[in-house]
């Protein structure tokens, strides 16, 4: 394919070392994970202001949790794929997710940023506790051991990302030498927005044009699986590991 051989040329010639990776639902989309936009995706099926805003937990925290338990379980039997291993093995590498499978750290990756939250840990409603919560609840909605409602830990519409979360980020697109950006449509914002932040090499892996593709310097049209490795490759070959 002749994009990633340009991707790959580009970085034999710039041997980047401080390396940023965005990620998006679709570099989990080969583990057989839904992604929300597109065919299949979750968006088509259900209505996000009915599942994934504050006022609809408000209204019904059991249908909320009922569709968050299926996607759970969804994720709970996935495993890892090409992609996130191979990002992984970029161990000095930044992953900047708006995932919350936590897929890449079941991969091994250690320096994660969750713009989105996580599915397996939960907030309590009242005083914002938080806690890991791996397995699945005997009793829907789950309640806090202070009685309160317990609620996903992750970013609804209309919520603000966890603290700090969208500075580091920031930050440390705006010095990468080198921006992938792999299975996101580039269309929720501020995440999309770090794109623009990058000056220097950027690299997208994404089957489809995204609203991001045209900003990047290479769009490669490929799955994240396929193609991730061989980049990822590249990036290895020209350091010392
Ligand atoms: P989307 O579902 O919007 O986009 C997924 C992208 O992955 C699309 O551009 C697909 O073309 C691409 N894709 C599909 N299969 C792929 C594959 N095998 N390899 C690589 N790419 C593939 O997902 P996000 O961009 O992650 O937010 O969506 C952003 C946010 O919107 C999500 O975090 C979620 C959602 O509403 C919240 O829940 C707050």
């Amino acid at each position: 394919m002749e994009v990633l051989r340009a991707a790959v040329d580009a970085i034999r010639k710039e041997k980047p070392r401080k390396i940023v990776v965005l990620t998006g639902a679709g570099v989990s989309a080969d583990s057989g994970i839904p992604t929300f936009r597109g065919a299949g995706g979750l968006w088509r099926n259900y209505r996000a202001e009915d599942l994934a805003t504050p006022e609809a937990f408000a209204r019904s925290p059991l249908l909320v949790w009922e569709w968050y338990e299926w996607r759970r379980s969804i994720v709970r039997e996935a495993e890892p794929n090409a992609a996130h291993r191979a990002i992984a093995s970029l161990a000095k590498a930044l992953v900047v997710t708006q995932n919350v499978d936590g897929l890449h750290q079941r991969a091994g990756s250690q320096n994660v940023i969750e713009l989105h939250g996580n599915l397996f840990r939960t907030r309590c409603v009242r005083d914002d506790s938080r806690r890991d919560a791996i397995h699945a609840f005997g009793d829907l909605p789950p309640h806090c051991e202070c009685g309160a409602l317990l609620r996903p830990d992750v970013v609804w519409f209309g919520e603000t990302l966890p603290e700090g979360a969208f500075a580091r980020a920031s930050h440390a697109v705006s010095e990468a030498d080198l921006l992938l950006v792999i299975g996101t449509s580039g269309v929720v914002f501020p995440a999309a927005g770090l794109v623009s932040l990058h000056d220097g090499l950027s690299i997208e892996i994404n089957p489809q044009v995204s609203a991001i593709s045209s900003a990047c310097t290479f769009a490669i049209a490929a799955k994240a699986a396929e193609a991730a490795p061989a980049i990822i490759e590249a990036i290895h070959a020209g350091t010392d590991r």
